[in-house]
């Protein structure tokens, strides 16, 4: 049996989303001016197979560039700027993950690194991300690797061993045990609105962590925390560690 992963009870999810630039520097240094002990980012990799912290694969929504994340070099990559529809938040990057990571441990952030592949480069974004990561990572603070893709999990499994899995799903699959067993994950993350009380009882009695995102209201969050879940993302860090 596995033991749940500990991230923390309030965790930022790309950052302290709400108030900054999602996935930037910018975003994970406001985190943790507002308490955050653990920030949650999405990570893809550029044409030349450097990993960046990105949400979407393509670059419309967040930066000033178009077109898919992966048809461009790291270099191009560093030219562009995240989209900024936040005041007081000018040029900033789409960060590395080497650069977040050496960020994030100055910062003494734990960190839940979801590996967010475009389709077809699985196996290329998992290699890089774990590469990275033996490299960059120095910190004891939680390290989590998570992903809706199951490839990339299983990769990471056997590249990275001793870092924890999540296998992230939206509603609680019927096979969860089997996949997460497979998978030697040990949390599962699921959407908040979609859990009810009879499954977060039976993934916890399967001493599986269990985390929901993405929980902005006070209210759900302790819906959640009553139902025995160890922690919530979310876009409000700030919000929820004053209340809760
Ligand atoms: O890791 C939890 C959550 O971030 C998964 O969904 O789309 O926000 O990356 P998404
Ligand atoms: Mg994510």
């Amino acid at each position: 049996m596995t033991e749940p992963a500990q991230l923390a009870r309030i965790i930022a999810h790309r950052g302290a989303s709400a108030d900054a630039p999602e996935n930037t520097l910018a975003a994970f240094e406001l985190a943790a001016r507002q308490g955050a002990k653990c920030v949650e980012l999405d990570v893809s990799i550029s044409s030349d197979h450097i990993p960046f912290v990105h949400h979407d694969d393509t670059l419309e929504r967040c930066t000033n560039g178009s077109g898919y994340l992966c048809a461009y070099t790291a270099a191009q990559l560093d030219k562009f700027t995240a989209a900024n529809n936040h005041s007081g938040f000018n040029n900033e990057p789409i960060p590395r993950l080497s650069t977040t990571i050496d960020r994030l441990n100055q910062l003494n952030l734990g960190l839940n690194l979801e590996i967010k592949p475009t389709p077809g480069l699985e196996i290329e974004t998992t290699t890089a991300i774990c590469e990275t990561i033996k490299t960059h990572w120095k910190s004891d603070l939680p390290l989590v690797l998570s992903s809706f893709n199951q490839e990339a999990l299983a990769l990471a499994r056997d590249l990275l061993p001793g870092a924890p899995r999540a296998l992230i799903v939206c509603a609680v699959p019927s096979n969860w045990r089997q996949l997460t067993q497979q998978l030697l994950c040990s949390n599962l993350h699921v959407a908040a609105e979609l859990l009810n009380k009879e499954q977060a009882t039976s993934v916890l009695d399967a001493s599986l962590g269990l985390y929901c995102f993405t929980v902005n209201d006070v209210e759900q969050a302790k819906r959640l925390f009553d139902m025995g879940v160890h922690g919530v993302f979310t876009d409000r860090p700030k919000k929820l560690l004053t209340a809760l």
